[in-house]
């Protein structure tokens, strides 16, 4: 997942540092090489042919899932305002910084008009479908964007439109020598395009098992997380699915603690075992428990009861995986004898 990438790439960037500081010859060019390189220009990434609209329904339904499904606010507000809030209609006016460590600052964009008002609809389209920016650079982090289909992209543009301007001026993003060395080696699908073809379209209301798949393959996007994920540019997710993420990330704020998303599948090693329909309802709604956790809890918990019931039904589908993923969040170093 992408917080994985980043700790480990910061973890990379600290030891490659070391080596660069003996003065080694070859890795010096390198640097040369990637700083004078950065950042890749993708002008030739299709921007997605879609308009936007001031129809009212379609705009709800954007709210929907920028507020809901796709987690946009999760990173497209600073953290203290978001975490453990009510987001429902939360403004993503920008701002949320990620400190890297020795590679450097990344900061989100504001979306409000006052931020894409001068983007057209296909380059903002192009962005949220394929993290490529206008100027035909990666935006960094919008890799963690999950495919919508056509219906809800137009959607989610059309509710951007819709919101009053609000000015914030956000940082540009920035990069040290050694971060824009070490992401096209370590992570090149950090700050490539993105290329997942977009899912077929299956609309809310009712419960179902076709539902729950395009939501969590799609926009809300669990799978990314709770499966093995290499951060290649297709965003290669290793089968089986919802096994749980490969390894644990050290907690971004408490070195002495560790996240995992768990297998959430239904065999006994797995989450889901023994949890009923109701249960994880509730435990949906229930929202955030852990501080530092990646996972959008406050977005989730705005999900309709329908939508939250079709991605049980799919998620119980799914074949059981035996894998010990462990607590989601334990202290570093966890083993399964602890
Ligand atoms: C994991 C964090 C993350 C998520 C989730 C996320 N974004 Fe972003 N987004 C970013 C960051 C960081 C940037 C700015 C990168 C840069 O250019 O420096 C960005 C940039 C953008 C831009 C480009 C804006 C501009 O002015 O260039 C748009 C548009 C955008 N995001 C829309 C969305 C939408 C819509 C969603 C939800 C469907 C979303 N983002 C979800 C992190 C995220
Ligand atoms: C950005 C990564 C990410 C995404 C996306 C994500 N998760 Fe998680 N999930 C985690 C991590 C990390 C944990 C462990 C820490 C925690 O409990 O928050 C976790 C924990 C969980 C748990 C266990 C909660 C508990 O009380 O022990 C459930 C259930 C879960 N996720 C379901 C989902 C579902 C359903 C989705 C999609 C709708 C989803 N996750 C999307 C990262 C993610």
């Amino acid at each position: 997942m992408y917080w994985q990438g980043m700790s480990t790439l910061t973890k990379i960037g600290i030891g490659l540092g070391a080596v660069v500081a003996l003065g080694l010859i070859g890795l010096a060019s390198l640097v040369g090489y990637s700083v004078a390189t950065w950042p890749g220009q993708y002008p030739d990434t299709p921007r997605p042919q879609l308009a936007s609209t001031d129809d009212p329904e379609t705009i709800a339904r954007g709210a929907y899932i920028v507020d809901a499904l796709a987690h946009c606010t999760i990173c497209h507000t600073p953290e203290e305002e978001f975490l453990f809030k009510d987001v429902r209609g939360m403004v993503p006016k920008g701002g949320h910084e990620w400190q890297m460590g020795p590679m450097g600052t990344v900061y989100s964009a504001n979306l409000t008009p006052a931020g894409i008002g001068e983007m057209s609809d296909a380059d903002l389209a192009r962005v949220i479908r394929t993290g490529i920016n206008a100027d035909h650079h990666p935006a960094p982090l919008m890799v963690a964007v999950g495919p919508m289909a056509d219906e809800d992209l137009i959607a989610v543009m059309s509710y951007l439109r819709s919101l009053e301007p609000v000015d914030n001026d956000v940082p540009d993003s920035t990069f040290t020598a050694m971060g824009k060395t070490l992401m096209p080696l370590a992570m090149p699908g950090f700050i490539q395009p993105r290329d997942i073809a977009p899912p077929a379209f299956v609309k809310e209301g009712g419960i179902s098992i076709e539902r729950g798949r395009y939501i969590a393959h799609g926009p809300a996007f669990c799978f990314a997380c709770h499966s093995e994920m290499q951060i290649s540019p297709e965003l290669a997710v290793k089968e089986p699915y919802f096994a749980g993420a490969a390894a644990p990330d050290p907690d971004p704020k408490d070195s002495t603690m560790e996240l995992r998303a768990p297998n959430l599948t239904t065999h006994e090693t797995g989450w889901l075992h023994g949890v009923t329909e109701d249960a994880f309802v509730t435990r949906l709604k229930a929202g955030r428990a852990v501080e530092h956790s990646p996972m959008p809890w406050e977005n989730y918990a705005l999900m309709t009861e329908d939508d939250m019931r079709s991605v049980y039904r799919y998620l119980a589908s799914v074949p059981p995986v035996d894998q010990v993923t462990g607590p989601g969040y334990r202290k570093a170093g966890w083993t399964p004898t602890d």
